[in-house]
Protein backbone atom coordinates (compact mmCIF):
# COMPACT_ATOMS: atom_id res chain seq x y z
CA UNK A 1 0.00 0.00 0.00
CA UNK A 2 0.97 3.21 -0.92
CA UNK A 3 0.51 6.83 1.10
CA UNK A 4 2.56 10.30 0.28
CA UNK A 5 1.93 11.80 3.33
CA UNK A 6 2.39 8.61 5.68
CA UNK A 7 0.50 9.18 9.04
CA UNK A 8 3.37 7.82 10.80
CA UNK A 9 5.63 9.87 9.34
CA UNK A 10 4.54 12.94 8.92
CA UNK A 11 2.55 14.03 11.92
CA UNK A 12 -0.21 17.17 11.27
CA UNK A 13 1.05 19.19 14.67
CA UNK A 14 4.37 20.17 15.58
CA UNK A 15 4.94 19.11 19.41
CA UNK A 16 6.12 21.24 21.52
CA UNK A 17 9.51 20.29 23.71
CA UNK A 18 7.95 18.02 26.13
CA UNK A 19 5.50 16.47 23.77
CA UNK A 20 9.12 16.24 21.88
CA UNK A 21 11.19 14.50 24.57
CA UNK A 22 8.29 11.91 24.77
CA UNK A 23 8.38 11.33 20.93
CA UNK A 24 12.23 10.60 21.74
CA UNK A 25 11.55 8.41 24.02
CA UNK A 26 8.99 6.24 22.40
CA UNK A 27 10.59 6.23 19.20
CA UNK A 28 13.49 4.67 20.81
CA UNK A 29 11.27 2.21 22.54
CA UNK A 30 9.91 1.53 19.11
CA UNK A 31 12.99 0.87 17.23
CA UNK A 32 14.16 -1.15 20.11
CA UNK A 33 11.83 -3.51 19.58
CA UNK A 34 11.94 -3.63 16.44
CA UNK A 35 15.90 -4.22 16.35
CA UNK A 36 14.69 -7.06 18.77
CA UNK A 37 12.34 -8.91 16.59
CA UNK A 38 14.51 -8.34 13.54
CA UNK A 39 12.81 -8.23 10.29
CA UNK A 40 14.81 -9.79 7.31
CA UNK A 41 16.22 -6.59 5.88
CA UNK A 42 16.36 -8.14 2.44
CA UNK A 43 13.45 -9.86 1.87
CA UNK A 44 11.63 -6.86 3.34
CA UNK A 45 13.34 -4.32 1.13
CA UNK A 46 12.97 -6.78 -2.11
CA UNK A 47 9.57 -7.69 -1.19
CA UNK A 48 8.78 -3.31 -1.05
CA UNK A 49 11.00 -2.11 -3.92
CA UNK A 50 8.64 -4.57 -6.19
CA UNK A 51 5.16 -2.82 -5.05
CA UNK A 52 6.60 0.45 -6.38
CA UNK A 53 8.90 -1.09 -9.29
CA UNK A 54 6.53 1.39 -11.93
CA UNK A 55 7.44 4.53 -10.59
CA UNK A 56 10.43 6.66 -11.33
CA UNK A 57 13.11 7.21 -8.95
CA UNK A 58 12.12 10.71 -8.70
CA UNK A 59 8.66 9.75 -7.24
CA UNK A 60 9.90 6.74 -5.44
CA UNK A 61 11.98 9.16 -3.22
CA UNK A 62 8.23 10.36 -1.97
CA UNK A 63 6.38 6.98 -1.46
CA UNK A 64 6.74 5.68 2.25
CA UNK A 65 6.32 2.13 0.65
CA UNK A 66 10.04 1.51 0.40
CA UNK A 67 11.48 3.63 3.08
CA UNK A 68 9.21 2.15 6.13
CA UNK A 69 10.84 -1.03 5.09
CA UNK A 70 14.57 0.10 4.55
CA UNK A 71 14.09 1.97 8.15
CA UNK A 72 13.60 -1.14 9.82
CA UNK A 73 16.54 -2.58 8.35
CA UNK A 74 18.41 -0.23 10.41
CA UNK A 75 19.41 -0.61 13.89
CA UNK A 76 19.96 2.58 15.13
CA UNK A 77 19.10 3.88 18.39
CA UNK A 78 15.30 6.22 17.70
CA UNK A 79 16.61 7.77 21.24
CA UNK A 80 18.81 9.82 18.86
CA UNK A 81 18.51 11.44 16.01
CA UNK A 82 21.56 11.34 13.96
CA UNK A 83 22.41 13.98 11.14
CA UNK A 84 25.57 13.39 10.94
CA UNK A 85 26.18 10.71 8.31
CA UNK A 86 28.49 12.65 6.76
CA UNK A 87 31.30 11.33 9.24
CA UNK A 88 30.31 7.62 9.04
CA UNK A 89 27.16 5.82 8.52
CA UNK A 90 25.29 3.23 10.23
CA UNK A 91 25.65 -0.27 8.68
CA UNK A 92 22.15 -2.36 8.02
CA UNK A 93 21.65 -5.11 10.46
CA UNK A 94 22.60 -7.61 7.20
CA UNK A 95 26.11 -5.92 6.78
CA UNK A 96 26.36 -5.89 10.80
CA UNK A 97 25.55 -9.72 11.02
CA UNK A 98 27.65 -10.72 8.30
CA UNK A 99 30.23 -8.74 9.75
CA UNK A 100 30.42 -10.79 13.13
CA UNK A 101 29.57 -14.35 11.24
CA UNK A 102 32.84 -13.47 9.43
CA UNK A 103 34.80 -12.86 12.59
CA UNK A 104 34.08 -16.48 14.20
CA UNK A 105 34.98 -17.96 10.52
CA UNK A 106 38.24 -16.56 11.18
CA UNK A 107 38.74 -17.84 14.82
CA UNK A 108 37.84 -21.26 14.16
CA UNK A 109 40.97 -22.88 13.41
CA UNK A 110 44.69 -22.19 12.01
CA UNK A 111 45.10 -18.59 10.33
CA UNK A 112 46.46 -19.88 7.38
CA UNK A 113 43.79 -21.58 6.35
CA UNK A 114 41.35 -19.00 7.41
CA UNK A 115 43.18 -16.81 5.44
CA UNK A 116 43.38 -18.42 1.99
CA UNK A 117 39.34 -19.34 1.79
CA UNK A 118 39.18 -15.23 2.84
CA UNK A 119 41.32 -13.88 -0.15
CA UNK A 120 39.45 -16.05 -2.60
CA UNK A 121 36.10 -14.64 -1.33
CA UNK A 122 37.27 -10.96 -1.17
CA UNK A 123 37.75 -11.82 -5.07
CA UNK A 124 34.13 -11.84 -5.28
CA UNK A 125 33.15 -8.69 -2.86
CA UNK A 126 35.64 -6.88 -5.03
CA UNK A 127 34.47 -7.97 -8.55
CA UNK A 128 30.72 -6.84 -7.01
CA UNK A 129 31.82 -3.97 -5.76
CA UNK A 130 33.32 -3.10 -8.96
CA UNK A 131 30.56 -3.51 -10.85
CA UNK A 132 28.81 -0.83 -8.84
CA UNK A 133 31.87 1.19 -9.29
CA UNK A 134 32.21 1.24 -12.68
CA UNK A 135 35.76 -0.28 -12.87
CA UNK A 136 37.81 -3.27 -13.56
CA UNK A 137 38.15 -5.56 -10.33
CA UNK A 138 41.92 -4.87 -11.18
CA UNK A 139 41.54 -1.10 -11.11
CA UNK A 140 40.55 -1.34 -7.60
CA UNK A 141 42.47 -1.69 -4.09
CA UNK A 142 40.63 -2.51 -0.49
CA UNK A 143 42.56 0.08 1.97
CA UNK A 144 40.76 1.27 5.08
CA UNK A 145 39.22 4.45 4.02
CA UNK A 146 39.68 7.98 2.20
CA UNK A 147 42.99 9.25 3.99
CA UNK A 148 44.56 6.00 3.19
CA UNK A 149 43.65 5.79 -1.12
CA UNK A 150 44.49 9.52 -1.49
CA UNK A 151 47.73 10.06 1.03
CA UNK A 152 48.84 6.92 -1.44
CA UNK A 153 48.13 9.06 -4.59
CA UNK A 154 49.04 12.29 -3.08
CA UNK A 155 52.93 11.05 -1.81
CA UNK A 156 53.42 8.38 -4.72
CA UNK A 157 52.91 10.59 -7.70
CA UNK A 158 56.09 11.72 -9.14
CA UNK A 159 56.20 15.90 -8.58
CA UNK A 160 59.55 18.25 -9.18
CA UNK A 161 59.98 21.32 -7.55
CA UNK A 162 58.15 24.16 -9.41
CA UNK A 163 55.52 21.49 -10.17
CA UNK A 164 52.21 22.91 -8.74
CA UNK A 165 48.59 21.15 -7.16
CA UNK A 166 45.67 22.87 -7.61
CA UNK A 167 42.88 21.99 -4.68
CA UNK A 168 40.06 23.82 -3.68
CA UNK A 169 39.59 25.55 -0.61
CA UNK A 170 37.11 23.41 0.50
CA UNK A 171 38.59 20.05 -0.08
CA UNK A 172 39.67 17.93 2.63
CA UNK A 173 42.26 19.40 5.08
CA UNK A 174 44.33 16.60 5.88
CA UNK A 175 44.80 15.41 2.26
CA UNK A 176 46.07 19.47 1.37
CA UNK A 177 47.99 18.48 4.44
CA UNK A 178 50.13 16.67 2.22
CA UNK A 179 50.65 18.62 -0.32
CA UNK A 180 51.75 21.22 2.01
CA UNK A 181 54.32 18.98 2.95
CA UNK A 182 55.69 18.17 0.01
CA UNK A 183 55.72 21.80 -1.01
CA UNK A 184 57.95 22.02 2.51
CA UNK A 185 60.11 19.52 1.45
CA UNK A 186 60.26 18.91 -1.97
CA UNK A 187 59.82 22.56 -3.66
CA UNK A 188 56.31 21.58 -4.98
CA UNK A 189 53.48 24.60 -5.09
CA UNK A 190 49.97 24.20 -3.28
CA UNK A 191 47.32 26.01 -5.30
CA UNK A 192 43.89 26.62 -3.58
CA UNK A 193 40.60 28.45 -5.74
CA UNK A 194 38.36 29.46 -3.73
CA UNK A 195 35.05 27.59 -3.94
CA UNK A 196 31.61 29.86 -4.29
CA UNK A 197 29.18 28.76 -1.51
CA UNK A 198 26.54 28.46 -2.69
CA UNK A 199 27.88 28.16 -5.96
CA UNK A 200 25.26 29.34 -9.29
CA UNK A 201 25.99 26.19 -11.88
CA UNK A 202 28.10 23.61 -12.70
CA UNK A 203 30.20 25.96 -15.29
CA UNK A 204 31.06 28.23 -12.44
CA UNK A 205 32.74 25.66 -10.65
CA UNK A 206 34.56 24.37 -14.00
CA UNK A 207 35.54 28.29 -14.54
CA UNK A 208 36.93 28.17 -10.23
CA UNK A 209 39.04 25.08 -11.69
CA UNK A 210 40.35 26.30 -15.48
CA UNK A 211 41.32 29.83 -13.44
CA UNK A 212 43.63 28.18 -11.30
CA UNK A 213 45.42 26.54 -13.85
CA UNK A 214 49.21 27.25 -15.19
CA UNK A 215 51.70 25.88 -17.45
CA UNK A 216 53.39 24.66 -13.81
CA UNK A 217 49.97 22.46 -12.97
CA UNK A 218 50.57 19.09 -12.90
CA UNK A 219 47.42 17.40 -10.54
CA UNK A 220 44.40 18.34 -9.71
CA UNK A 221 42.76 17.08 -6.36
CA UNK A 222 39.31 17.95 -6.21
CA UNK A 223 35.97 16.83 -4.02
CA UNK A 224 33.14 15.05 -5.94
CA UNK A 225 31.29 16.04 -2.98
CA UNK A 226 32.79 18.75 -0.68
CA UNK A 227 32.57 18.18 2.81
CA UNK A 228 31.84 21.28 3.95
CA UNK A 229 28.64 22.28 1.87
CA UNK A 230 27.75 19.11 0.19
CA UNK A 231 28.79 20.63 -3.04
CA UNK A 232 28.44 18.14 -6.05
CA UNK A 233 31.76 19.21 -8.42
CA UNK A 234 30.93 18.37 -12.51
CA UNK A 235 34.25 15.64 -12.32
CA UNK A 236 33.66 14.62 -15.91
CA UNK A 237 33.53 18.32 -17.11
CA UNK A 238 36.80 18.90 -15.14
CA UNK A 239 38.84 16.00 -16.12
CA UNK A 240 38.33 16.77 -19.87
CA UNK A 241 39.44 20.05 -19.34
CA UNK A 242 43.04 19.19 -17.13
CA UNK A 243 43.51 16.12 -19.86
CA UNK A 244 43.52 18.71 -22.68
CA UNK A 245 46.68 20.80 -20.66
CA UNK A 246 47.46 17.40 -19.74
CA UNK A 247 47.22 17.49 -16.20
CA UNK A 248 46.41 14.45 -13.90
CA UNK A 249 42.86 14.57 -11.96
CA UNK A 250 42.55 12.75 -8.30
CA UNK A 251 39.28 13.02 -7.33
CA UNK A 252 38.04 12.35 -3.04
CA UNK A 253 35.30 10.99 -3.40
CA UNK A 254 34.50 9.97 0.42
CA UNK A 255 31.06 11.27 0.05
CA UNK A 256 30.14 10.05 -3.18
CA UNK A 257 30.07 6.42 -3.78
CA UNK A 258 26.60 4.96 -3.30
CA UNK A 259 25.46 8.65 -2.86
CA UNK A 260 25.09 9.58 -6.38
CA UNK A 261 24.33 6.95 -9.00
CA UNK A 262 27.56 7.01 -10.81
CA UNK A 263 30.31 5.01 -12.77
CA UNK A 264 33.77 5.91 -12.77
CA UNK A 265 34.71 5.38 -16.05
CA UNK A 266 32.04 7.69 -17.10
CA UNK A 267 33.83 10.31 -15.27
CA UNK A 268 37.51 9.45 -16.41
CA UNK A 269 39.33 10.46 -13.68
CA UNK A 270 43.43 9.17 -12.77
CA UNK A 271 42.33 8.56 -9.38
CA UNK A 272 39.96 8.06 -7.19
CA UNK A 273 39.36 7.54 -3.11
CA UNK A 274 36.68 6.50 -1.34
CA UNK A 275 35.28 5.72 2.49
CA UNK A 276 32.91 2.81 2.21
CA UNK A 277 31.84 3.11 5.55
CA UNK A 278 30.57 6.34 4.34
CA UNK A 279 27.27 5.93 2.62
CA UNK A 280 27.94 2.27 1.45
CA UNK A 281 27.47 1.70 5.02
CA UNK A 282 30.02 -1.08 5.09
CA UNK A 283 32.01 -2.18 8.07
CA UNK A 284 34.05 0.82 9.33
CA UNK A 285 37.62 0.82 8.15
CA UNK A 286 37.32 0.09 4.57
CA UNK A 287 37.86 1.84 1.26
CA UNK A 288 38.67 1.80 -2.34
CA UNK A 289 41.46 3.22 -4.16
CA UNK A 290 40.93 3.37 -7.72
CA UNK A 291 43.52 4.41 -10.78
CA UNK A 292 43.87 4.31 -14.37
CA UNK A 293 45.69 0.76 -15.34
CA UNK A 294 48.80 3.28 -16.65
CA UNK A 295 49.02 4.95 -14.04
CA UNK A 296 49.53 2.15 -11.12
CA UNK A 297 53.74 1.33 -12.09
CA UNK A 298 54.50 4.85 -10.82
CA UNK A 299 52.49 5.37 -7.81
CA UNK A 300 54.39 3.82 -4.89
CA UNK A 301 52.46 1.91 -2.03
CA UNK A 302 52.39 4.27 1.05
CA UNK A 303 54.63 2.12 3.16
CA UNK A 304 57.10 1.62 0.36
CA UNK A 305 57.52 -1.54 -2.22
CA UNK A 306 56.64 -5.07 -1.48
CA UNK A 307 57.44 -8.18 -2.41
CA UNK A 308 55.30 -10.36 -3.74
CA UNK A 309 54.94 -14.00 -5.04
CA UNK A 310 51.53 -13.72 -5.94
CA UNK A 311 51.16 -10.93 -7.87
CA UNK A 312 53.18 -8.39 -10.01
CA UNK A 313 54.55 -5.87 -7.18
CA UNK A 314 55.00 -3.37 -9.80
CA UNK A 315 51.69 -3.15 -12.04
CA UNK A 316 48.98 -4.79 -9.78
CA UNK A 317 46.66 -2.78 -7.77
CA UNK A 318 47.37 -5.72 -5.08
CA UNK A 319 50.19 -3.96 -4.26
CA UNK A 320 48.38 -1.24 -2.29
CA UNK A 321 46.79 -3.74 -0.14
CA UNK A 322 50.03 -5.69 0.69
CA UNK A 323 50.25 -3.84 4.91
CA UNK A 324 51.09 -7.00 6.62
CA UNK A 325 48.07 -9.06 8.44
CA UNK A 326 44.66 -7.32 8.51
CA UNK A 327 41.48 -8.23 9.24
CA UNK A 328 39.36 -9.66 6.12
CA UNK A 329 35.72 -9.73 8.12
CA UNK A 330 35.56 -5.82 7.60
CA UNK A 331 35.98 -6.44 3.71
CA UNK A 332 34.32 -9.87 3.36
CA UNK A 333 31.16 -7.70 4.79
CA UNK A 334 31.25 -5.23 2.36
CA UNK A 335 29.70 -7.64 -0.43
CA UNK A 336 26.26 -7.39 2.06
CA UNK A 337 26.41 -3.51 1.86
CA UNK A 338 26.56 -3.92 -1.93
CA UNK A 339 23.77 -6.03 -2.11
CA UNK A 340 21.08 -4.27 -0.04
CA UNK A 341 22.70 -0.87 -1.76
CA UNK A 342 21.84 -2.80 -4.99
CA UNK A 343 18.45 -4.41 -3.36
CA UNK A 344 17.27 -0.60 -3.09
CA UNK A 345 18.70 0.56 -5.92
CA UNK A 346 21.16 3.57 -7.10
CA UNK A 347 19.29 5.51 -8.38
CA UNK A 348 16.08 5.12 -5.70
CA UNK A 349 18.33 6.05 -3.21
CA UNK A 350 20.08 8.98 -4.56
CA UNK A 351 16.82 10.34 -5.22
CA UNK A 352 15.80 9.62 -1.72
CA UNK A 353 19.07 11.38 -0.08
CA UNK A 354 17.71 14.25 -2.06
CA UNK A 355 14.33 14.12 -0.93
CA UNK A 356 15.51 14.18 2.77
CA UNK A 357 17.85 17.02 2.29
CA UNK A 358 15.22 19.18 0.61
CA UNK A 359 12.95 18.32 3.26
CA UNK A 360 14.28 20.09 5.55
CA UNK A 361 16.18 22.46 3.12
CA UNK A 362 12.97 23.89 1.74
CA UNK A 363 11.20 24.78 5.03
CA UNK A 364 14.43 25.55 6.86
CA UNK A 365 15.41 28.80 3.64
CA UNK A 366 12.12 30.18 3.75
CA UNK A 367 13.00 31.78 7.87
CA UNK A 368 14.38 35.35 6.95
CA UNK A 369 17.30 34.05 9.49
CA UNK A 370 18.34 31.01 8.35
CA UNK A 371 20.57 30.67 5.23
CA UNK A 372 21.40 27.66 3.58
CA UNK A 373 24.83 27.45 2.29
CA UNK A 374 23.84 24.86 -0.73
CA UNK A 375 22.12 25.01 -3.36
CA UNK A 376 19.09 22.69 -3.78
CA UNK A 377 19.29 22.48 -7.79
CA UNK A 378 19.15 18.66 -8.12
CA UNK A 379 22.83 18.51 -10.09
CA UNK A 380 24.09 20.68 -7.36
CA UNK A 381 23.69 18.51 -4.48
CA UNK A 382 22.20 15.74 -2.80
CA UNK A 383 22.09 14.61 0.61
CA UNK A 384 23.98 17.12 2.61
CA UNK A 385 24.13 21.11 2.96
CA UNK A 386 25.33 23.57 5.34
CA UNK A 387 22.71 26.36 6.87
CA UNK A 388 23.40 29.12 9.68
CA UNK A 389 21.18 31.60 11.46
CA UNK A 390 22.46 34.94 11.81
CA UNK A 391 24.21 35.70 14.66
CA UNK A 392 24.30 32.36 15.80
CA UNK A 393 27.59 30.63 16.10
CA UNK A 394 27.54 27.62 14.41
CA UNK A 395 29.52 25.44 17.32
CA UNK A 396 27.38 26.88 19.95
CA UNK A 397 24.08 25.63 17.85
CA UNK A 398 25.69 22.22 16.97
CA UNK A 399 26.34 21.50 20.88
CA UNK A 400 22.91 23.33 21.51
CA UNK A 401 21.11 20.35 19.11
CA UNK A 402 23.37 17.62 21.06
CA UNK A 403 23.13 18.24 24.96
CA UNK A 404 19.87 19.71 24.68
CA UNK A 405 17.85 17.84 22.08
CA UNK A 406 20.20 14.83 21.09
CA UNK A 407 20.42 15.95 17.69
CA UNK A 408 23.72 14.71 16.03
CA UNK A 409 25.00 17.32 13.69
CA UNK A 410 28.53 18.71 12.58
CA UNK A 411 30.31 22.23 12.59
CA UNK A 412 31.14 22.85 8.70
CA UNK A 413 34.15 24.09 10.60
CA UNK A 414 37.00 25.04 7.45
CA UNK A 415 36.17 28.20 6.12
CA UNK A 416 39.71 28.80 4.89
CA UNK A 417 38.45 31.60 2.83
CA UNK A 418 37.84 33.49 6.64
CA UNK A 419 34.37 35.18 5.36
CA UNK A 420 33.01 34.98 8.72
CA UNK A 421 30.21 32.19 6.93
CA UNK A 422 29.93 29.40 8.78
CA UNK A 423 26.72 26.86 9.14
CA UNK A 424 26.18 23.66 10.50
CA UNK A 425 26.07 20.40 8.22
CA UNK A 426 23.46 18.19 8.03
CA UNK A 427 23.50 14.65 6.43
CA UNK A 428 20.25 12.26 7.22
CA UNK A 429 20.31 8.95 6.05
CA UNK A 430 17.97 6.28 4.74
CA UNK A 431 16.64 5.44 8.30
CA UNK A 432 15.63 9.58 8.76
CA UNK A 433 12.20 9.64 9.58
CA UNK A 434 10.50 13.10 8.36
CA UNK A 435 9.26 13.16 11.81
CA UNK A 436 12.97 13.15 12.88
CA UNK A 437 13.47 16.27 10.38
CA UNK A 438 10.71 18.53 11.41
CA UNK A 439 11.88 18.30 15.18
CA UNK A 440 15.44 19.32 14.13
CA UNK A 441 12.83 21.93 11.80
CA UNK A 442 11.46 23.25 14.74
CA UNK A 443 14.27 23.61 17.52
CA UNK A 444 16.39 26.14 14.20
CA UNK A 445 13.71 27.50 13.81
CA UNK A 446 12.97 28.46 17.68
CA UNK A 447 16.72 29.47 17.66
CA UNK A 448 16.30 31.67 14.72
CA UNK A 449 13.16 33.43 16.84
CA UNK A 450 15.12 33.70 19.83
CA UNK A 451 18.88 33.05 20.01
CA UNK A 452 20.62 30.29 21.87
CA UNK A 453 20.02 30.57 25.80
CA UNK A 454 23.42 30.67 27.82
CA UNK A 455 25.99 28.94 27.93
CA UNK A 456 26.01 28.70 23.63
CA UNK A 457 25.17 32.34 23.10
CA UNK A 458 28.10 32.57 24.55
CA UNK A 459 30.91 30.70 22.13
CA UNK A 460 31.36 33.30 20.29
CA UNK A 461 32.77 35.61 22.21
CA UNK A 462 34.48 32.87 24.52
CA UNK A 463 37.25 30.91 22.22
CA UNK A 464 37.90 28.52 25.15
CA UNK A 465 34.31 27.04 24.52
CA UNK A 466 34.64 26.72 21.34
CA UNK A 467 37.62 24.39 21.52
CA UNK A 468 35.13 21.75 23.54
C1 LIG B 1 35.84 14.97 1.61
C2 LIG B 1 36.50 14.03 2.56
N1 LIG B 1 37.64 13.45 2.21
C3 LIG B 1 38.27 12.58 3.01
C4 LIG B 1 37.75 12.24 4.24
C5 LIG B 1 38.45 11.25 5.11
O1 LIG B 1 37.67 10.12 5.24
P1 LIG B 1 38.18 8.92 6.15
O2 LIG B 1 38.31 9.45 7.52
O3 LIG B 1 37.13 7.88 6.03
O4 LIG B 1 39.49 8.53 5.58
C6 LIG B 1 36.56 12.82 4.67
C7 LIG B 1 35.98 12.48 5.97
O5 LIG B 1 34.92 12.87 6.36
C8 LIG B 1 35.91 13.73 3.80
O6 LIG B 1 34.77 14.33 4.18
Amino acid sequence: MRSENDANDRPTERPNIMERRHFLKTAGVTAGLATFLGPDSFRGVEAAVSEIADLTPHAAARDETLWREVKQAFTVSRSQINLDNGYACPSPRVVTEAFVRYIWDQEQGPYGVYIDEAREQTRTVKKSLARLFGSGADEIAFVRNTTEALKTVLYGIPLNPGDEVLTTTHDYPSLVRVVRNREQKEGIKLVEVPVPFPAGSMDELVKVIENGITSKTRVILVSHITYTTGQVFPIREICELAHRHGIEVIVDGAHAVAHLDFKVSDLDCDYYGTSLHKWLSAPKGTGLLYMKREHVEKIEPLYGPTMSLRFNPLTSMQKYESVGTQPQPPFLAIGEAVAFHNAIGPKRKEERLRYLKNYWAERLREHPRIKLYTSTAPEMSCCIAGVGIEGVDPTGMRDYLWNEHHVRTSRGRYDREDTGRTWVRITPNLYTTLPELDYFCDVMEEVADNGLPEPYSEYAFDPSIMRR
